[in-house]
């Protein structure tokens, strides 16, 4: 499809979008995620509404989104396969809404479902930041089909303010 191979060429970062609904973890990858306001601060992503995970986070009413490092290809190839995602092997903590985030990863925000937009075969899941932290690494990327790394700019080794998982809880409200 043309439009796939055009929107190809907008190289992204990749996120696993996850989420928990009573018992249930499921997790997806994703690279259509867009901060879409700072004031309030929202996150929106855009789902299929033929994933699975679609109906989970209308259940749970809440979502995570961890943005990978170039060291995890491996949990985005994971978690862009369709049905039950395996979590093992992946050191997380349930965040504030209830979502799992993963520990390693880059940056992580934590959200609130506030609304679901329909957009064609696609829902767009806008969500209130309720969590977030950040580490220093470099992160995977996915451009033209294909997994690929940037190395960080210097400023990006720079120790950041709520760099470490517990400092992220401290930042409610603050966005
Ligand atoms: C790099 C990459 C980015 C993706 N981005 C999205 C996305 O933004 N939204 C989406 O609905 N699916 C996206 N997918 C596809 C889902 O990961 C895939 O359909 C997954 O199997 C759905 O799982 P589920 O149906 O078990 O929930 C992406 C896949 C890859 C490899």
């Amino acid at each position: 499809m043309l439009q796939r191979r055009i929107m190809g060429r907008f190289a992204t970062g990749v996120t696993v979008i996850t989420t928990r609904h009573d018992e249930t973890l499921w997790g997806m990858t994703a690279n259509a995620v867009l901060s879409l306001s700072l004031d309030p601060p929202l996150m929106l992503v855009s789902i299929d509404r033929r994933s699975q995970i679609h109906e989970y986070i209308v259940k749970a009413q809440c979502f995570a989104v961890n943005i990978l490092t170039a060291q995890q290809e491996h949990l985005s190839r994971r978690f862009a396969m369709r049905g039950p995602k395996a979590f093992s092997g992946i050191a997380m903590e349930i965040s504030a809404t209830g979502a799992p985030i993963f520990l390693e990863s880059l940056a992580f925000v934590d959200c609130r479902l506030e609304q679901v937009v329909e957009g064609g075969d696609h829902d767009m899941m806008i969500g209130t930041i309720v969590a977030g932290a950040v580490r220093d690494g470099a992160p995977l990327l996915f451009y033209a089909g294909q997994y690929a790394s940037l190395a960080p700019p210097a400023s990006a080794h720079a120790p950041v303010e709520g760099s470490s998982i517990d400092a992220c809880f401290d930042h409610y409200g603050s966005f």
